[in-house]
């Protein structure tokens, strides 16, 4: 014989069921809304943010932004920054301002007056990269700046062709070196001599040939092809190609800081910046090792590959630098975050660059040139980046107003945003009231008569997230 069910019993369990699932839940985005950047990883991607001294990663509760000296990696006028400074804030563009450290008895005026009248002296020595009399393309922070940098997950290696053809195929994405039907090879890459003859170069980079439908799949025009070079950096792909890419893949774009910082691994101090990857030896049996990069040979018609590529190289072919980073020295220069329109930015060098400037770029650590962002060539490509989620602290506050309750929200700045509400739509379950409540039939569309609103502060506050990219 079956048991008869009895509506309440039904009922009862039902909201058991309810109020566990309900708790369960709770407690779960509870857990969610807390992160913890020791969890949150990235496959193929890692952290630059403050490690405390068991190498775990800061929490947001304390300030784990980093501070380093952003700046060419030729000059030396970084050393005059003293140790202390990196403890300071330093914002804004005035890199005057910068050095010029108050604590350090100088003012603008007369860290102005020091430049000017050569006691930071810039001429003597190999030139700071982007010295603008010889290579108008580029640029540099001169003298170098202490910059903060917030926590983020970066690439460990440069976006390839095989990620990138992903992209086109789900979205037909098309990129500006197809739309425009051309794009930059360099000249001795090009399969067929003759082509030279009637070649269209670019005069800032003469170098470089305008070859007619040389895109991302047909890396030297048609007839050549990416195929065997699945896994070698994507190139001919303009900012914006660039931009939409990491987009896609719910990144974004480094900024410059944000690249510098990943690329110095660590040795951001005044006393342990280098200017390579692997330290200050300008070696091509070190380099090597570490970059691809032109090598010895005369360019462009010489290339030993003592690195083992004339051109692009398999992304993580080389040693990773202290963080476990491939490739930011060499194989492709990569497209960062900002700029403008006719002059973005692109760090690191690419397979065509030298350790010491004597031809193309020196291959430093701050190495630095500016690109209109249409430009498309076979050595430049990009890589992504991502903000970690950060915890925001809202408290929830109702205040009586005459023309009715308010919900105000107070961020963890003090910042208030206030809400009408019309009326408590949630009384859901009371978490504090483990007793099933019989008589717990008001409509939840009213307030209870209990309730008191009169600037009341919700004792227990709620937290978000946001991820802010
Ligand atoms: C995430 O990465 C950090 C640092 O590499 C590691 O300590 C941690 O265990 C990782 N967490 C997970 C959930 O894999
Ligand atoms: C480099 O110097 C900075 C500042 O002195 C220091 O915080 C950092 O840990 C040093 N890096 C390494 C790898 O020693």
């Amino acid at each position: 014989m079956k048991r008869p069910h009895h509506p309440f019993l039904l009922l009862w369990t039902a909201y058991l069921f309810c109020a566990f699932a309900a708790k369960d839940e709770a407690a779960e985005v509870d857990e969610e809304s807390h992160p913890d950047p020791n969890v949150e990883n990235y496959s193929g991607m890692i952290y630059i943010g403050r490690l405390d001294d068991d190498g775990k990663r800061v929490g947001f509760d304390a300030d784990n932004g980093i501070k380093y000296i952003f700046g060419t990696g030729f000059d030396e006028t970084h050393r005059k920054i003293e140790e202390a400074d990196l403890h300071h804030e330093h914002y804004g563009p005035d890199s005057g301002h910068d050095v010029a450290d108050k604590a350090h008895g100088k003012t603008r005026e007369q860290v102005l007056h020091e430049k000017r009248i050569g006691q930071l002296d810039l001429s003597k020595g190999p030139k700071p990269f982007g010295w603008f009399e010889e290579h108008p393309l580029d640029g540099g922070a001169v003298p170098p700046k202490v910059v903060r940098v917030e926590p983020f997950f970066i690439d460990e290696a440069p976006v390839t062709n095989k990620d990138f053809g992903k992209f086109v195929r789900s979205t037909y994405y098309e990129t500006e070196a197809e739309k425009f039907g051309w794009s930059f090879v360099l000249s001795s890459f090009l399969p067929n001599a003759e082509q030279l003859q009637s070649a269209e170069v670019d005069p800032e980079a003469k170098d470089w040939v305008a070859v007619d439908k040389a895109y991302w799949r047909s890396p030297e025009g048609p007839g050549t092809s990416y195929k065997y070079r699945e896994n070698h950096p994507v190139i001919h792909v303009s900012h914006r190609d660039a931009a939409e890419y990491c987009k896609w893949v719910g990144k974004r774009l480094p900024g410059e800081r944000e690249w510098e910082a990943a690329a110095r691994a660590g040795h951001f101090g005044p006393n342990n910046r280098t200017l390579y990857v692997w330290g200050d030896e300008q070696a091509t049996e070190i380099a090597k090792e570490y970059a691809n990069l032109w090598g010895d040979g005369d360019f462009p018609w010489e290339n030993k590959a003592e690195d083992g590529w004339r051109a692009t190289s398999p992304v993580k072919s080389f040693k990773p630098n202290a963080f476990g980073i491939y490739d930011m020295t060499g194989n492709v220069w990569e497209w960062v975050r900002g700029g403008k329109h006719k002059n973005r930015i692109v760090r690191g060098g690419s397979y065509v660059d030298s350790l010491d400037g004597s031809f193309n770029h020196a291959a430093t650590l701050g190495a630095r040139a500016t690109l209109h962002g249409t430009t498309t060539t076979g050595n430049v490509g990009f890589r992504c980046v991502k903000v970690p989620k950060r915890k925001v602290e809202y408290h929830y506050v109702y205040e009586n107003e005459d023309s009715g309750p308010q919900l105000v929200i107070e961020g963890a700045d003090g910042k208030r945003k206030q809400f009408q509400q019309y009326a408590r739509q949630d009384y859901g379950v009371d978490e504090s009231d483990d007793e099933f409540d019989e008589d717990n039939d008001v409509d939840p569309t009213k307030p209870r008569p209990d309730e008191t609103r009169g600037r009341k502060k919700v004792v227990k506050p709620r937290t978000l997230t946001s991820d802010e990219l």
